[in-house]
């Protein structure tokens, strides 16, 4: 189906990958409503686009959710509780919204009679890698609720693809960087700490790899999963070129920055602060290695990531640099 002319409901549409899906369907000749509760996310992302209607809106509010998506030709849902730590704390809150959420969503699809759902999902899906890259075949056994739920939101695609013939097409994520990421997770940690003069605190050895992809790549999967009819109810990992780890990281960011700043090993337990780093706790269960294979989505769709990571995280820099207070507040902590 083609995106030109469509009117794209876009869940989460304010958030870091859903402000720049809005602005490349705007620029696709689609008309967009954007449907965010701003948990998270930034309405000043979308203030300079044309064709954009916004409306502050719970996905658990199944009422105001149906009657926005009427005359609606494509649903895109991003919104999404990420926080792994809230997830672990709260793990009912989490169920509700990225479970209880997506249904929502999919049944309000049915009642609209939308022709296409495209389902943000995670490689979170896997939890840890047994071998790499990891195939979609791979073990499903997620190391945190948030797995747990993201896996769940895929199987009811699924599932309303094969009972109501909804067509929904599900991604796995790898690690999305770019522009707008919210602060928390490494990338942004060392950015931030490296701007400000301070080392890279690395967790362990920081031979833990990882699959970065940037979110200009992820907006093209999510053009070719719109236009192509004929992956319904599939699951596509969606990864990028960029393949480090958390040395490898740490290292791009002071070349970006400040070269003579040399990173510091700590080894805080699972669920603690390093002393060198008390903003941000060491995640439960942390994944050792997580690499995506893409041989799927570059069969099926054509998917093609492009973006090497010293030109992403390049982009990424620059961005924060244009207004570095974004990640003083940080809505997850
Ligand atoms: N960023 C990544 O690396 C990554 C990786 C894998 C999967 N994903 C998935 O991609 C999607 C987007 O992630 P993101 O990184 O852009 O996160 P984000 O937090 O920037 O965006 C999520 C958006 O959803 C909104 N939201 C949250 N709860 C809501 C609710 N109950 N009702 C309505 N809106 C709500 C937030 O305000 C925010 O704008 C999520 O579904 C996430 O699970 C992201």
């Amino acid at each position: 189906m083609k995106i030109q002319g469509k009117k794209i409901f876009l869940t989460g549409g304010a958030g870091f990958i859903g402000s720049h899906l809005a602005r490349k369907f705007v620029n696709l000749g689609a008309e967009v409503v954007v449907y965010d509760n701003l948990s998270t996310g930034v309405k000043e992302y979308l203030k300079d686009l044309p064709n954009i209607s916004f409306i502050k809106g719970d996905i658990l509010d199944t009422k105001l959710l149906e009657s926005s998506m009427k005359g609606c030709e494509i649903v895109s849902h991003h919104a999404a509780e990420l926080e792994v730590f809230t997830g672990i704390g709260n793990t009912i809150h989490e169920m509700r919204v990225n479970i209880e959420g997506t249904l929502n969503v999919l049944n309000a699809a049915i009642k609209n009679d939308i022709q296409k759902v495209v389902y943000a999902s995670s490689g979170g899906v896997y939890g840890q890698a047994e071998y790499t890259p990891e195939k979609e075949t791979h073990p499903l056994m997620p190391q945190w609720p948030y797995g747990v739920a993201k896996l769940a939101g895929e199987k009811y695609c699924q599932q309303y693809t094969q009972l109501y013939g909804l067509p929904t097409v599900s991604f796995r994520y790898g690690i999305v960087y770019g522009p707008h990421e919210w602060y928390g997770r490494v990338l942004t940690m060392f950015i931030k700490r490296v701007f400000s003069g301070k080392a890279p605190v690395i967790f362990g050895d920081g031979s833990q790899r990882r699959d970065f992809v940037y979110v200009s790549d992820v907006v093209d999967a999510n053009i070719l999963g719109i236009e192509n009819d004929s992956v319904s109810g599939m699951r596509f990992n969606i990864g990028g070129i960029a393949h480090v780890n958390v040395v490898d990281i740490a290292n791009m960011v002071t070349k970006l920055i400040d070269p003579s700043l040399k990173p510091i090993f700590d080894d805080p337990k699972p669920g603690e602060a390093s002393k060198h780093q008390p903003e941000r706790k060491r995640l439960p269960a942390e994944l050792k290695d997580f690499i995506l294979d893409i041989s799927l989505a570059r069969e099926k769709l054509g998917y093609d990531p492009k973006i090497s990571f010293e030109e992403g995280v390049t982009k990424e820099i620059k961005w924060y640099k244009s207004d570095p207070s974004i990640w003083d507040y940080d809505p997850r902590v």
